[in-house]
């Protein structure tokens, strides 16, 4: 769905209001894809609120397929729009966080070097609070595979490492009258054919017969220490 797409779509709704008075223009290239809308809902089946989400702590759901995980983060402080470009040198302008903040953000959880990715045993790829490698800041997506670093306040760019693109991100709505997120689209570099040709067998274990199915209706957001066993720290 292009800008003028998602406009008109949201002038049946006011859930919209606020994002199309903040959304910016999309740079010539990469454009966002849609998906199903997702209402997210926590463990126990009610809608997840977004100002109850814990800052600075990873949350994963998937989207826009059942074996395709995102990172979701309260960021703390506001996400403002980035300018990117993917490794074909597309570009797009990430449209920033959502929420009463602008602190809100979702990304694919598949690392854009090796597709590196969460699953309920393992994970070598999160969000840090603390430095990861010296030399960059805090508060990065880091992948401890090939210590790839992704900054989730611009549009998940690669600050370090061999990552050639940032994450794609996922696209959230945040209805301020209800404190609900909603998942609708992604925009930037998808490795999802690339994610379910390379983890065909693995996924049809973890996932089974399910994996590529789209996602609809509700997405369950868990935090990463209860999806994922071992949550590794390097
Ligand atoms: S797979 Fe993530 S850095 Fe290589």
């Amino acid at each position: 769905m292009d800008r003028r797409g998602f406009i008109e779509t949201c002038t049946a709704g006011a859930a919209c209001a606020t994002s199309v008075a903040t959304w910016p223009a999309f740079a010539a290239d990469a454009r966002p894809k849609s998906y199903s809308r997702v209402l997210l809902i926590d463990e126990l089946g009610d809608p997840m609120r977004a100002s109850k989400l814990r800052p600075l702590s990873n949350y994963v759901f998937h989207y826009p397929f059942e074996a395709t995980p995102v990172f979701l983060l309260q960021l703390e402080k506001p996400a403002l729009p980035q300018a990117l470009s993917l490794r074909n040198n597309d570009s797009y302008t990430w449209p920033g966080g959502v929420g009463a903040q602008r602190s809100i953000v979702a990304y694919s959880a598949i690392c854009a070097h090796k597709l590196v990715y969460p699953t309920r045993d393992i994970s070598f790829i999160s969000f840090r609070k603390t430095r990861a490698r010296s030399g960059v800041q805090d508060h990065l997506i880091h992948c401890c595979a090939d210590h790839s670093q992704y900054d989730p306040a611009k549009g998940a760019e690669v600050l370090s490492g061999p990552a050639p693109q940032p994450l794609c991100a996922v696209l959230l709505e945040h209805n301020a009258k209800t404190d609900t997120l909603t998942a609708w689209g992604t925009l930037g570099g998808e490795l999802f054919d690339d994610f379910f040709r390379k983890y065909e067998a693995k996924l049809s274990l973890e996932v089974g017969p399910k994996a590529r199915n789209a996602v609809t209706g509700q997405a369950v957001v868990r935090e990463l220490e209860k999806f994922c066993r071992n949550p590794v720290q390097c």
